[in-house]
């Protein structure tokens, strides 16, 4: 690319996002705590949906110091329905690390913010362009998305091939100062214009006249995708177990799918009904009725399970198995 180019394809941007640029909470105060927070809130889920989260997380806990002093199962709630809940305690646990270690102050560049749990490449890399103006762009989907379509890349995007050509592109055209607004203009101009399924709004674009799909027509196939590996599906029996108008909970493992999370107790395989006495009996159970449970299904990302279940009214608690919660 020409320098010419390269200048003024970053200057389109920018006046482009000063005009249409999303006003969002964590942009009006972007303190380091603010943007920390928001970009872990938004890895995987959508932006309308994290708004209220993010204001109830920082009426609760408005600094670092509050965060790392506070207790994991306060910031789990508050998490609750959000999802994907390590990177809550991550969240935590760096809190801790920048106490600890940093004095209570955010680290400011990237190789550095990358040493705090939970936060990788991406994570550090839009801290430390929107917070701190390194020259860094944020790789993520948007803009990967944008990269494919604005230079005709037709490898696989989730490759780390295609992360690398994708930083190279951006580096060629990243302006000097405004890092971080750069980088939120490219999310912005991914989120809402160059739409990763249906049509694009390519008329809305600063760089229609810049991108080799749109002159290539190949908008609608770019980015590619190779094809995903099948979900493995897991049968299990869940169970939820009354004692005394009590529903019986327990703790997940602190490692693994759903770490440290609640769950009603259950097992590998689909039990039968008359499976279930022995069952029971070796958690020293004793069932006084039970009754099936429709069947359902969980759909993670890399498996699914397959649930049956069986609600149980039992009148004697075993000591030492699970937790008794209302
Ligand atoms: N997605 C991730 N980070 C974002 C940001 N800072 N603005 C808008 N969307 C985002």
């Amino acid at each position: 690319m020409k320098p010419l180019e390269t200048n003024c394809l970053s200057t389109m941007l920018l006046d482009w996002y000063d005009n249409n640029g999303r006003v969002l909470p964590w942009r009006t105060d972007p303190s380091p705590y603010h943007v920390w927070l928001s970009e872990i809130m938004l890895q995987q889920t959508r932006v309308e949906a994290v708004r209220d989260y993010y204001k109830r997380f920082l009426d609760a806990l408005p600094t670092i110091e509050a965060l790392a002093k506070a207790d994991e199962d306060l910031c789990t709630k508050l998490w609750q329905g959000l999802g994907y809940y390590s990177r809550v305690r991550n969240l935590h646990r760096a809190a801790l690390q920048i106490m600890e270690e940093h004095g209570g102050v955010m680290p400011q560049s990237s190789r550095e913010l990358q040493n705090l749990s939970g936060v990788g490449p991406y994570t550090a890399a839009a801290i430390a362009s929107i917070c701190f103006d390194e020259r860094i762009p944020a790789i993520d989907g948007n803009l990967l998305r944008v990269f494919s379509r604005m230079t005709g890349y037709d490898q696989d995007i989730k490759s780390n091939a295609a992360k690398s050509a994708a930083r190279d592109y951006y580096l060629q055209i990243f302006p000097q100062t405004r890092c971080g607004d750069f980088n939120q203009a490219l999310m912005d101009l991914g989120a809402c214009v160059c739409l990763p399924a249906g049509a694009p709004h390519c008329a809305d674009c600063p760089w229609q006249n810049h991108c080799r799909a749109k002159a290539d027509g190949t908008c609608q196939e770019l980015p590619f995708t190779a094809p995903k590996a099948k979900r493995t599906i897991e049968h299990k029996t869940v169970f939820l177990i009354y004692y005394h108008g009590k529903l019986a909970l327990r703790r997940r493992p602190d490692s693994g799918l759903l770490a440290g999370l609640y769950e009603y107790p259950n097992t590998d395989g689909n039990l039968t009904e008359s499976e279930l006495p022995d069952y029971l009996h070796a958690l020293g159970f004793s069932a006084v009725r039970v009754r099936s449970l429709p069947a359902a299904k969980h759909i993670f990302s890399h498996k699914e399970w397959h649930m049956t279940g069986w609600e149980i009214l039992c009148l004697f608690h075993p000591v030492g198995f699970c937790k008794i919660h209302i």
